[in-house]
């Protein structure tokens, strides 16, 4: 089964998808934790371009969609196929929403990423631009991204809850405390997993 994590930068996404996978695994699930961009050569060079000022938004759309790509046939995909459920810290509704907001093609965005499939569950942690860069405003300048300016990831939040409402993603309230986010996260997961026969449903019940 595969788990995205889903949001603006600063939503809380690595802090949850990480404690989803701790908690998984405390719970017998063999669970692990992956995330786009990757750390491939693709996601390396990614991750590059994204502390420079060009600013090629179709091309960054190619460069997503290759890399993750790589990251489905080549990590998520074997891991499935094992009976892990692999939780990612982003997948392909984040190329849907920041380069579908850059470019201004949603639709060429998702055709170019085509070739991966849907993830089982993809929960959206929905926080406001505004709290979302003052909890990464302690970051180095040279770890910003050129994606961390209020405008943009206003036209990412709209995207995003676009797709909440078309039913393509879970939404949850991200700016609760850390503890309240994880235990909606928990309880979507516990679903999923009853429903794919992953977890017992009465012991998902006594939690
Ligand atoms: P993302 O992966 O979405 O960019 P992170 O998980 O790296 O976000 O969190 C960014 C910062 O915000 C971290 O310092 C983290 O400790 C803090 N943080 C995460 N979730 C919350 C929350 N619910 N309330 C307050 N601070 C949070
Ligand atoms: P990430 O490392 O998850 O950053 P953060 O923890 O701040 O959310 O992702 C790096 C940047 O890459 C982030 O600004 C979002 C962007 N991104 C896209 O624009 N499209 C994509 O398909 C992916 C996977 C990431």
């Amino acid at each position: 089964m595969l788990i995205a994590i889903e949001g603006i930068d600063g939503a809380g996404k690595t802090t949850q998808a990480k404690r989803l996978v701790r908690w998984l695994k405390s719970e017998g699930v063999n669970a692990c934790y992956t995330s786009e961009p990757t750390n491939s050569a693709l996601g390396r060079l990614i991750k590059k371009k994204l502390r420079s000022k060009d600013l090629d938004h179709r091309l960054d759309a190619l460069l997503f969609a290759a890399d993750r790509l790589e990251h489905y046939y080549g990590c998520i995909e074997p891991r499935i196929r094992k009976r892990q459920v692999v939780v990612s810290d982003r997948y392909v509704y984040s190329s849907i929403a920041y380069q579908g907001a850059l470019t201004g093609d949603v639709d060429w965005v998702r055709a170019i990423n085509k070739w991966v499939p849907a993830p089982d569950v993809a929960i959206y942690v929905d926080v406001s631009p505004e709290v979302g860069l003052a909890r990464l405003s302690s970051r180095k300048i040279s770890e910003k991204t050129k994606y961390e300016r209020m405008e943009t990831l206003s036209r990412v939040r709209e995207l995003y809850l676009k797709m909440c409402s078309e039913g393509l993603l879970i939404i949850v309230d991200g700016e609760r405390s850390i503890e309240e986010v994880q235990g909606n996260i928990r309880r979507i997961t516990m679903d999923a997993l009853v429903r794919a026969g992953l977890l017992e449903a009465d012991t998902a019940g006594r939690r």
